[in-house]
C-alpha cells in the first residue's frame, strides 16, 4: 500500500477544520482548501485557535503546535491538493456542490489519490460515480467536535476497492482515531441510532412526559451521556438534525426518523441551537 503523507481537506468549517487540525497534529502535510481567501483565513485562524487552547492547557508542547502550523496550509486552489494522497471532503451538505467539488478534483489530483467524504446525510455511492475513481472513494464520518470525539465511521460502498478501505482505515489510525466500518445506508451506524433518540426526546416532551430540563437530566445522570439529548441538539444544530432526519425518513419510510413538528417549527423560527443564540436553551454568542 501506498504510504500515506499528504492530506487535502475540502471545507474550514466546524467539521473541515477540526479534521484539519487533527491531520497536521498527526503529522501530515495537510492543506485546506476554501472557496475564497477570508474562508482560508477564518479556518486557519480556527485551527492556530484551537491547538493555541491545547498548549494553554498543557496538552501539547509548544514545539509540536509550531510544527503541526508548519504543515498546514490553506489555499482557494483546487490544483494546490494534486499531489495529496488522501482528500476529505467537508463542504456544505449540498449534493450539487459536491458533484461540481468532486468533478473538478477528480481531474487535478493524482489518480491514486483516495477521496472521502465527510457527509452525514448523503449517499456515499452517489458521490463516488460524480468521480472517474468510484472504486477509490470511501465516506469518513467524523464527530463534533473532531479533535475529542475518538471514532471515525469508515463508509465502504458496493464499488470500494480493498486497497482504498485498507488505506482509509490507515488513515483514520494515523490520525489517531478509532474506526468502525459501515454500509452505505442512510445514517450509517451512530445516526441511525442517535437521530430517532434524538426526535423522541422531542416527542416525549410535546407529549407533557417531563421539561427539557428533567430530560436531559435524566439521561445524563441516569445513563452516564455527557450531553442530555436537548443540549446535544443544541451542540448539533437543530437544522442539521432537521435535515439529517428528513432525508433518514426519505430512505427509510419509518416513523422513528419523522422530524417532529416542535423541532420544524423551531428551525422555521431560527431557533437553531448554540450557532443561533438560541435552541431548547438561550446561547450567549462568542
Ligand atoms: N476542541 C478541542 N477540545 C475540546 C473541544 C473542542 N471543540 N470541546 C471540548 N474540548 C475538550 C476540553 O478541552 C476538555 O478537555 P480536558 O478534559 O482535557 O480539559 C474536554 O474536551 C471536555 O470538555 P469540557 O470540560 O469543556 O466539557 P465537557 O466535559 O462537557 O465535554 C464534550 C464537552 C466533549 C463536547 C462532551 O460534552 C461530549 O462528549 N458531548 C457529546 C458530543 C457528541 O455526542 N458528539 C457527537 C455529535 S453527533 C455528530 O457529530 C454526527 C453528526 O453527523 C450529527
Amino acid at each position: 500500500m501506498k504510504k500515506i503523507k499528504k492530506v487535502g481537506v475540502l471545507g474550514s468549517g466546524l467539521m473541515g477544520s477540526g479534521i484539519a487540525e487533527i491531520a497536521a497534529r498527526a503529522g501530515y502535510e495537510t492543506v485546506v482548501r476554501e472557496i475564497s481567501s477570508e474562508l482560508v483565513d477564518k479556518g486557519l485562524q480556527k485551527v492556530h485557535g484551537s491547538l493555541g487552547k491545547a498548549v494553554e492547557k498543557g496538552k501539547l508542547e509548544a514545539a509540536d503546535r509550531d510544527a503541526a502550523v508548519a504543515r498546514l496550509s490553506g489555499t482557494v486552489d483546487l490544483g494546490a491538493l494534486a499531489d495529496c494522497d488522501v482528500v476529505v471532503e467537508a463542504i456544505v451538505e449540498n449534493l450539487e456542490e459536491k458533484r461540481k467539488t468532486f468533478s473538478a478534483l477528480d481531474q487535478v489530483v493524482q489518480p491514486d489519490a483516495i477521496f472521502a467524504s465527510n457527509t452525514s446525510s448523503l449517499t456515499i455511492t452517489q458521490m463516488a460515480m460524480f468521480t472517474q475513481r468510484p472504486e477509490k472513494f470511501v465516506g469518513l464520518h467524523f464527530f463534533n467536535p473532531v479533535p475529542v470525539m475518538k471514532l471515525v465511521e469508515v463508509v465502504r460502498t458496493l464499488l470500494t476497492s480493498q486497497e482504498a478501505y485498507d488505506a482509509a482505515i490507515e488513515v483514520v489510525r494515523g490520525f489517531g482515531k478509532e474506526p468502525v466500518t459501515a454500509r452505505d445506508n442512510s445514517g450509517f451506524l451512530v445516526n441511525r441510532l442517535l437521530v430517532p433518540y434524538l426526535l423522541d426526546a422531542v416527542r416525549a416532551y410535546e407529549e407533557g412526559v417531563g421539561s427539557i430540563e428533567d430530560i436531559d437530566k435524566a439521561m445524563q445522570l441516569g445513563c452516564g451521556y455527557p450531553m442530555g439529548p436537548f443540549t446535544l441538539l443544541d451542540f448539533v444544530g437543530l437544522d442539521t438534525t432537521y435535515y439529517i432526519a428528513n432525508i433518514m425518513f426519505d430512505e427509510y419510510r419509518e416513523k422513528r426518523f419523522a422530524p417532529p413538528p416542535l423541532l420544524k417549527q423551531m428551525v422555521l423560527a431560527g431557533r437553531l441551537g448554540r450557532k443561533s443564540g438560541r435552541g431548547f436553551y438561550e446561547h450567549s454568542r462568542k
